[in-house]
């Protein structure tokens, strides 16, 4: 079963003829803001300023009590002693704002967009500004230790890159800038199987990077080992087998914008067939099942995580066939339209886990109180799609990084100001949900002026 036509990770019949090795692009020149759809551009916008080198982080550097971290800097970089980048100040927002000037508008539609109507796309943030957080006080509990082990690998904090197509349209490192980002950030980066660089290339660009691959599943099944090989030969540590995306979600801004295929110059290289061979297209699989993840169970020793998981009993069901981790996701709102918000999946998903696997999520993350809010729902980690892209678009390495280092700053500022000394001093009673505590007082009051009124009424004297 071959990928729908709204897949742009489909790659075109002339992938499928005899290729050259892949050949580094020129870099396309600057076009300004709103102009042609002709790939990645990180030249000179009517945005904001061009971006100088950013020196990265250091994982030497202790911890900080400064008021608000610089957010281009490394793990717990100290602001006073940082060299401040000129991203120094920015939001989040910013570098989507940067991100829209200088990307083409067919591949910022790409990556911001979702199926459908967009209503998973849009609850997925709105979940979060629904949910409010309750700190502790007076707890004594110093400057949080944010460090996280995920199956045997080790992140500074409980953020990770989560899988993303096409970097190579955000900037002409693609996701080699993104290896260098993460890494530099201490964090786990999952590499996308529809990467614009060849997982062995990611990994050579970023040595010491922390690289889980991300895969899906082909029917061609002996293929699907090919690709597992080379994610273990090149050194990634888990495998994160997609299982949200039996056909591709119909995302209508694609339609629209005829956003079918990826650039002539830009090829999905982990799927192609050996080393001069041609692209195959990525094939979304609707009979796939839980007998493939236990046959992957048997094909490799790297621990499994399943991505998009959503519902209680299919999260019982992953862990029955051999899955070492859970991944609640929506796929960021681009698969199945209409399904709640990812962070409002995740209780149901952590009560039925009881601990037996770590549940990680992802989807509408846009902040550090974001990051507290889900593992204080019993996220063991979160991850982040997007806002790496905005920065990678915005910066290329630098604004990645600078994205990072921003979640990292406002996570552990948070993390204090909630009185945590570490991941284990988050608990679910941190977490208010407005809405539902809107709607609890209502009927309360409602009931007991009811009931007063009436008892009243009853009693009045004749
Ligand atoms: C542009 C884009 C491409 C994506 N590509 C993949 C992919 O190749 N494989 C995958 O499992 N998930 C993919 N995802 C989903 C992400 O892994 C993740 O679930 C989602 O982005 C999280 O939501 P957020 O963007 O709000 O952080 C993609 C998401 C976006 C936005």
């Amino acid at each position: 079963m071959s990928s729908p036509v709204h897949d742009p990770a489909r790659t075109s019949p002339r992938d499928q003829a005899r290729t050259p090795p892949p050949v580094p692009p020129p870099v396309p020149p600057p076009v300004p803001a709103n102009g042609p759809a002709n790939g990645p551009v990180n030249g000179p916008v009517n945005g904001p300023p061009p971006l100088p080198a950013v020196p990265l982080s250091d994982p030497r550097y202790g911890p900080t009590h400064g008021p608000v971290r610089d957010p281009m800097a490394g793990p717990r970089g100290p602001a006073a002693t940082r060299p401040r980048g000129p991203m120094s100040g920015w939001r989040l927002r910013d570098f989507e704002d940067a991100a829209r000037e200088r990307l083409a508008p067919a591949h910022y539609d790409y990556f911001a967009g979702g199926a459908g109507e967009e209503i998973t796309l849009r609850a997925n943030e709105a979940a979060f500004d629904r949910l409010a957080l309750v700190p502790r006080v007076l707890r004594g509990a110093g400057i949080p230790e944010t460090g996280v082990t995920l199956l045997n690998s080790r992140a500074s904090m409980p953020v990770l890159v989560a899988p993303t197509a096409f970097h190579r349209l955000a900037d002409p490192q693609g996701e080699r800038a993104t290896a260098r980002a993460a890494a530099a950030a201490g964090t786990i980066m999952i590499v996308s199987m529809a990467a614009t660089v060849a997982v062995e290339e990611v990994a050579a660009a970023a040595p010491g990077a922390e690289l889980w691959f991300q895969l899906y599943v082909q029917p061609d099944l002996a293929f699907t080992e090919r690709v597992v090989r080379r994610a273990e030969s090149a050194g990634c540590t888990a495998l994160v087998v997609t299982a949200d995306s039996p056909v591709m979600g119909v995302r209508e801004r694609d339609v629209r914008n005829g956003f079918h295929d990826l650039p002539a110059h830009l090829h999905c290289e982990n799927l192609r067939d050996g080393p001069d061979g041609p692209v195959r297209p990525i094939v979304m699989w609707p009979e796939l099942s839980w007998e493939h993840l236990a046959m992957l169970r048997r094909m490799t020793d790297l621990p499994l995580v399943v991505k998009g998981v959503t519902h209680p009993a299919d999260a019982r069901l992953a862990i029955d066939h051999g899955a070492a981790a859970i991944l609640v996701s929506n796929h960021g709102g681009r698969q199945l339209d209409g399904m709640p918000a990812a962070i409002d999946l995740l209780p149901d998903v952590v009560a039925e886990v009881a601990g037996a696997v770590p549940v990680l999520m992802d989807g509408g993350v846009r902040r550090g109180t974001d990051v507290v809010k889900a593992l204080a729902l019993g996220a063991a980690a979160v991850g982040v799609g997007r806002p790496v892209l905005w920065g990678l678009a915005a910066g290329g390495e630098a604004g990645a990084a600078g994205v990072l280092g921003l979640l990292r700053a406002q996570f552990e500022e948070a993390m204090t100001l909630c009185g945590c000394a570490g991941l284990a001093g988050l608990s679910r009673d941190m977490v208010r949900d407005m809405i539902r505590d809107t709607v609890r007082d209502t009927v309360r009051d409602t009931v007991r002026d009811t009931v007063r009124d009436t008892v009243r009424d009853t009693v009045r004297p004749c």
